[in-house]
């Protein structure tokens, strides 16, 4: 076993998942929880007989025991309080997406060098077991070349417009469900340089009066000529999880093809000796892992996965991924993915990182 590191969690309500996944790690202690409602600390606290709570972050920061602040605070949020976090000397694990825009790139990038500490970004999907079985399959060669992916997420998630912070400026549903589904595509091409793509607001949002895209559809393709579609679907009735998943992940090789996905433990691959169908496993059995709490809505056995990558690779003197510079160049894609929506044009990523004025290398 590795050290053991002690988090505060930041915004507690899918932080709830974070405290369960903490609780339940040989590699974690709980340092303390916090949100700006005393109502929902006390709540948690309840809920997870602990004690410790403050409704104020600095407060928070300013406790020596914690050396990682874990951030589940609205996404438009996210920059200031990894900042934050960085200047008082603490590892960030902030949950997706890491920012709603690049202006706070290159502050982040330049308080992180002079800080020295770590910025692990929580693309949780990532470590959903079946899309986790595919990337190990992927990197031992069982698919041969990548030859193209298809990566979406799918859901009805009407419910969403009701928040106040779904209201303000920053949300999108590109950037807080979308991100998802980026992120894989980004995984198996991460050198995604050019971009074009479709997108339309359906009756159904412009019914909340709102004007944001719920229906994506984008290509995108990486330095190697190789390309990925990827499908976003917010606000119209879906085929339900069982039918289609919700997350999706096709990977097709020269050699072999699978599948995986989220929220169902399934994962379907056809590796040589191929067969005429897929061949599928489950993951039943980890059912009570990844979904602890009220149906399948949380995602607490993701996170318990991330934060000990996070831990063993802290450990062993790694970059936990995707780190900071990997979260800037997946927000740099979705902002060429936002321009070619508004302008009909293929748009380059570089071109998007020279506007900011951003140097990942
Ligand atoms: N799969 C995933 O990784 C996943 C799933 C769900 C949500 N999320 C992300 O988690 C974040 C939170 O989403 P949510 O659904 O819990 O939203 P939420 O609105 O339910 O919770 C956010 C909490 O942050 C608190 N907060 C806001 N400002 C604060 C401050 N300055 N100090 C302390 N607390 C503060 C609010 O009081 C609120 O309780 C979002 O960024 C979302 O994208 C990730």
């Amino acid at each position: 076993m590795g050290k053991k590191y002690t988090m505060g969690v930041l915004g507690l309500g899918e932080g709830r998942s974070i405290i369960s996944a903490v609780l339940n790690s040989d590699l974690w202690d709980l340092g303390c929880i916090c949100d700006l409602s005393e109502e929902l600390c006390k709540e948690r606290c309840q809920e997870f007989s602990i004690t410790n709570y403050t409704t104020d972050y600095n407060e928070m920061l300013r406790n020596p025991l914690i050396e990682v602040i874990g951030i589940y605070t609205p996404d438009q949020l996210h920059a200031t309080h990894i900042k934050m976090a960085l200047e008082a000397g603490k590892h960030v694990i902030c949950t997706k997406p890491l920012m709603v825009s690049l202006e706070e790139a290159n502050t982040l990038l330049a308080v992180q060098k002079r800080t020295g500490k770590t910025v692990f970004v929580g693309q949780s999907s990532r470590y959903f077991e079946p899309l986790r079985r595919q990337h190990m399959d992927y990197m031992v060669g069982k698919h041969g070349d990548l030859v193209t992916l298809e990566a979406h997420y799918i859901s009805d998630s009407r419910w969403f417009l009701e928040r106040d912070w779904s209201r303000q400026k920053g949300f999108s549903w590109m950037y807080n469900f979308m991100i998802h589904a980026v992120d894989l595509a980004a995984w198996y091409l991460p050198e995604i340089e050019e971009v074009y793509g479709m997108a339309a607001v359906s009756a159904n949002t412009k019914a909340y009066g709102l004007e944001i895209p719920d229906t994506l559809k984008f290509l995108l393709k990486d330095k190697s000529g190789r390309f990925a579609s990827v499908t976003g679907c917010y606000a119209t009735p879906t085929l339900g999880s069982s039918v289609e998943q919700s997350i999706s992940c096709t990977l097709r090789g020269t050699k072999g093809i699978s599948r995986g996905g989220y929220p169902k433990l399934q994962y379907y691959t056809n590796f040589e000796p191929l067969e005429k169908t897929a061949g599928l496993q489950t993951f039943d059995e980890l059912h009570p892992y990844f979904f602890r709490f009220e149906q399948e809505s949380h995602h607490a056995g993701e996170y318990q996965n991330y934060i000990e990558h996070f831990a063993t690779a802290l450990h062993n003197g790694e970059t936990p991924k995707p780190d900071l510079k990997e979260g800037i160049h997946t927000l740099a894609i979705m902002e060429a993915m936002d321009t070619s929506i508004r302008t009909g044009e293929r748009v380059f990523v570089d071109d998007i990182l020279k506007k900011h004025i951003i140097t990942l290398d």
